[in-house]
């Protein structure tokens, strides 16, 4: 779960770093109000500019930095990324037949392929809303169905996320202090190994069933409408964990909103305080820190 969670963790840093361009008038400097109450100070909920070119030259960063990870928040090379997480359940296929599942070695590929929507980005002093799209994910695991194993995978195409986060500055430190989002996807191919071992075809034809109604189930469970207890649970520690360890690096950075905005943009354009990725070194695929380099 924790890796997971280091997923939403990078999502979130992707997140909190698209306030990376922040317009500096985004300052103290108030605007002429012409409302009856005005703020005394720029409304924190006012949505700030951006420059896209600054933005999409972060997120190029980004997809170079998730090959070596992020060592020194504890995050893995997501490209791909590995769990050392081990799913046991058990579940009625329509009462037809009692599954008793087991998968681990999950390994999940496709997280530093996206493109994000400009025009559904909207950030402000005290939230965020970055939209993201995924081509493809795809995640495989070792799986063992009632004893029988195999490979197993999941194939999510054109995987929509939308991530919100809330933050505010105190005593001149910035805190996230709630994270939220929503997934869609568009299609999706399942193969699950050894699902009706006697029959190919039986498999394929419940391969096909599972893999169609992925998205609708998806979307059912993000409106609310599937729970999942499981899921909710996993995906509720998840935000928490993330939170915190969000919430423990902006403090050991001494990180406000502005001078998150800064170290930001300084990620972006690559200059030589800021971290940088050592693709060449990370595809050696020695010791993750490896792939670092601090000026
Ligand atoms: C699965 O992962 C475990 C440890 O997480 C490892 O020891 C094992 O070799 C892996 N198996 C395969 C087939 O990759
Ligand atoms: C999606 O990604 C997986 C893993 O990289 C790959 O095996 C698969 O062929 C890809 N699918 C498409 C349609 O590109
Ligand atoms: C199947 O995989 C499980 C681990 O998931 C292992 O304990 C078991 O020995 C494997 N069985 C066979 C027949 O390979
Ligand atoms: C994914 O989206 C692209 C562009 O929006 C579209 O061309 C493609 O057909 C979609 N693929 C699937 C599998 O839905």
């Amino acid at each position: 779960m924790a890796r997971r969670a280091r997923f939403v963790l990078v999502l979130m840093v992707v997140l909190v770093a698209v306030v990376g361009r922040a317009e500096p008038e985004a300052d103290p400097e108030p605007s002429v109000q012409t409302v009856s109450v005005p703020p005394a100070t720029p409304s924190p909920t006012e949505p700030l500019a951006f420059d896209e070119a600054t933005v999409e030259r972060f997120f190029t960063a980004v997809k170079s930095q998730l090959r070596c990870g992020y060592p020194m928040f504890g995050i893995p090379s997501l490209v791909p990324l590995k769990l050392s997480y081990t799913l046991k359940t058990s579940f009625d296929l329509l009462s037809l037949k009692k599954i008793n599942i087991v998968a681990s070695n999950f390994t999940v590929h496709g997280l530093n392929d996206f493109g994000w929507d400009p025009a559904r980005t909207r950030f402000t002093r005290t939230s965020a809303t970055v939209p993201l799209s995924f081509p493809n994910v795809t995640a495989f695991a070792l799986t063992s169905l009632n004893g029988a194993n195999g490979t197993s995978f999941v194939e999510l195409r054109n995987v929509s996320i939308r991530l919100d986060a809330q933050y505010e500055e105190k005593d001149d430190l910035l805190y996230v202090t709630d994270l939220s989002g929503a997934i869609l996807v568009e299609d999706a191919k399942v193969k699950i190994a050894s699902l009706f071992p006697k029959s190919a075809k039986l498999s394929k034809i419940w391969n096909k069933a599972i893999g169609k109604s992925l998205p609708i189930l998806v979307e059912l469970f993000n409106g609310g409408k599937l729970k999942i207890e499981y899921l909710s649970r996993l995906l509720s520690g998840a935000k928490f964990y993330a939170m915190n360890t969000i919430n423990n690096a902006l403090n050991s950075h001494s990180l406000s909103f502005d001078r998150l905005v800064e170290s930001m943009v300084k990620f972006a354009d690559g200059t030589a305080d800021s971290l940088q990725c050592d693709e060449a070194a990370a595809a050696a695929g020695a010791d993750q820190i490896v792939g670092w380099l601090r000026a």
